[in-house]
């Protein structure tokens, strides 16, 4: 995607007039173009950590999507304003879990006696009030690149772990199903059986008193688009078509998927693993195509291919393009300030209480 020289110079021309009263983060699954102009780039988690690394900068342009940039505003100081270039870069995940529709399973837990024993942990990937619910019910916030420590933490029975009560304790995860399970089973000891999906959409989450009763980890129905297309054939079929390549893919793909697969790990960890793989290796990733298609031109002394064969961009993390950030650039260098994101000060509080529980995980 070859971007366009007039807006890159805009671009170029407004950060700079904004000088240090910015300061752009970008995710890697955004675009070339646009990431391109970001002080800062990463997963999930180092966004976060580094959200807060310029309390002077009075702009901060997340080039991320929507649940990203509201952690940034609720872990960034009062004077500073988060700006999301285009309000449509939601995600799909965050959107499969509702505040109302959590209440709804919690008092269910709460009938039953067993939410004293369980903690809610949300995946970053979630919405400010997801994350607030967490927050007052004793439980965090976790990221791809910290799940297995987040649930060491929550399973943890001494008093360092989680204020809940010891004996049969229990995890509700929210809302991707699939890094839950992934963490739980092949990082955790649990079993595939200590794993019951808790659906939304059904009576009592579909889920009869005995399994919740009997559950360890209670999976919330949510799972990533982009990479719920991968699937255990796309693994085979590589394997097939390049011999001795390297499966490496993000935990956000389904259990067959990372079952098969050599390597699993954050954004963050596909990149490092990359960089360090010796000259002439091959390698297969099972994430978002922006990023393998960078990792691709980055190593040319080694094969990096997509895991599928068909086009896998996250539609929402696209969203953000170059006019989009050229728009909200000029119009904060013109001193308008657009596309803010601001979380309520009640919902920060108790998200924040959510999120330094994670950024204190050892
Ligand atoms: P990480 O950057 O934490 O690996 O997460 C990937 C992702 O899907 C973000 O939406
Ligand atoms: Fe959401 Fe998946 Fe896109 Fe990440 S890649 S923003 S989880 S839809």
């Amino acid at each position: 995607q070859a971007s366009d020289p007039a807006l890159v110079e805009r671009a170029a021309r407004a950060k700079a007039a904004l000088g240090d009263r910015l300061f752009v983060l970008g995710h890697h699954y955004q675009r070339d173009e646009v990431i391109q102009f970001a002080d800062v780039t990463g997963d999930s988690f180092k966004l976060a950590r580094d959200a807060a690394a310029r309390p002077e900068a009075e702009y901060i342009v997340f080039c991320g999507v929507h649940f990203m940039a509201e952690s940034a505003d609720i872990l960034t100081g009062d004077g500073q304003r988060v700006v999301l270039p285009d309000l449509a870069a939601g995600c799909s995940m965050a959107d499969m879990a509702t505040f109302d529709q959590v209440e709804e399973a919690w008092d269910l837990l709460t009938d039953l006696g067993l939410a004293e024993i369980t903690v809610p942990i949300t995946y970053m990937n979630s919405s400010a009030d997801i994350k607030a619910f967490c927050g007052r019910e004793g439980g965090a916030v976790c990221t791809s690149s910290n799940a297995r420590r987040a649930l060491s933490w929550a399973f943890d029975e001494s008093s360092a772990g989680p204020a809940k009560r010891a004996g049969d304790r229990k995890v509700l995860f929210l809302p991707d199903q699939h890094l839950g399970r992934n963490t739980a089973v092949l990082e955790m000891g649990l079993t595939l059986d200590d794993c019951v999906v808790y659906d939304p959409h059904r009576p009592n989450g579909g889920l009869t008193e005995r399994q919740l009763r009997d559950a360890k980890m209670i999976l919330w129905r949510g799972h990533c688009s982009v990479h719920g297309r991968f699937s255990a054939g796309c693994v085979d079929d590589v394997r097939a078509r390049i011999p001795g390549v390297n499966v490496l893919v993000h935990p956000e793909c389904r259990h067959e998927v990372v079952n098969k697969a050599d390597f699993v790990g954050s954004t963050e960890y596909i990149i490092k693993k990359i960089a360090e793989a010796p000259a002439g290796s091959a390698w297969a990733v099972g994430t978002e195509l922006n990023l393998v298609k960078r990792l691709a031109a980055r190593h040319p002394d080694k094969t990096v291919t997509f895991l599928d064969r068909t086009v896998c961009y996250c539609s929402t993390m696209n969203r953000i393009d170059l006019p989009h950030l050229v728009w909200a650039l000029e119009s904060l260098a013109a001193g308008q300030v657009v596309n803010q994101i601001s979380v309520d000060p009640g919902t920060a509080h108790w998200a924040r209480v959510a999120l330094d529980r994670m950024l204190a995980l050892p």
